[in-house]
């Protein structure tokens, strides 16, 4: 069985990773809904009074773009073309949101018709608003789809979980867009993934790794040792952080200067 996976990966400067993260995912007591995001997906133009039309939560890839959404959805695009994704596939979308990256899936013109879509995700607010979301746009009639509420990681007493090792379901794709740094732990995440793909499968995932003078040598390797215990083949790694970093920080910039960060 020949299972691949695909990385993005970015090289993080060690200041960056505080406050990124902090400006995004703010204090729970702020953000008590976790629908803090639904701000920087508002356009210039778009009324304050509604709800963005979109809710992407990633950093985006700033390569010809200047919206956040646009960027957000450039950078699923890139991982999701990375997937290979056929007609028929069965796919599994981990961490998605709000739903953003499930609503692309089922309805872009670049991605083949699925035959089955699952997604997980932690917070109920997210599991509720995709569902919501979902029942709001034409479902394709042939695709079955599978949300889940919980951890990325199986643990056992989950009473339902697509990487339950109990369950054979498998997947043509699993992607992991804007999460991978939240795995608790990322072995058991890889072992499992692992498991549930089918032969063929692709696993993609975004990931960072923290910038050393000779990162070549030290953190990649490893993690690729690691995927390579594990039997996964054809280990690709692609490292996008110029078009992800400037283009994010840039974007931030200029939120903090219009006070669109006041803590309440
Ligand atoms: C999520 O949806 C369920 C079922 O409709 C509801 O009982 C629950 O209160 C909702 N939770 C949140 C946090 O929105």
């Amino acid at each position: 069985m020949l299972m691949a996976l695909s990385i993005l990966i970015q090289l993080l400067v060690a200041g960056f990773v505080m406050f990124i993260p902090w400006l995004l995912w703010p204090r729970k007591s702020s953000d008590p809904y976790g629908l803090f995001h639904l701000s920087l997906n508002r356009l210039p133009n778009d009324d304050p009074r509604e709800l963005p039309k979109t809710e992407w939560l990633n950093m985006g890839f700033w390569k010809d773009v200047t919206t956040f959404p646009d960027a957000c959805q450039a950078l699923a695009k890139k991982l999701i073309q990375a997937a290979q994704i056929k007609h028929g596939a069965r796919v599994l979308d981990v961490g998605h949101g709000t739903g953003e990256s499930l609503t692309f899936l089922l309805s872009n013109p670049s991605v083949n018709l699925i035959s089955s879509l699952t997604g997980i995700t932690s917070l109920t607010t997210h599991h509720n608003r995709s569902l919501e979301r979902l029942s709001q746009i034409k479902v394709p009639k042939d695709t079955e789809i599978n949300l889940y509420e919980g951890d990325a990681v199986y643990r056992p007493g989950a009473v339902r979980h697509p990487l339950d090792p109990n369950s054979h379901a498998t997947f043509d794709a699993i992607l992991a867009l804007d999460c991978a740094y939240h795995f608790k732990t990322r072995e058991l995440f890889l072992r499992q993934s692992f498991e549930h793909l089918a032969p063929g499968g692709r696993l993609l995932l975004r990931i960072f790794v923290w910038m050393q003078p000779n990162w070549k040598d030290g953190k990649v390797p490893r993690y690729i040792e690691q995927l390579e215990r594990i039997s996964f083949v054809d280990v690709t790694m692609e490292d996008i952080s110029e078009d992800v970093f400037p283009g994010f920080v840039e974007f931030l910039k200029g939120r903090v200067l219009v006070g669109e960060y006041s803590d309440g």
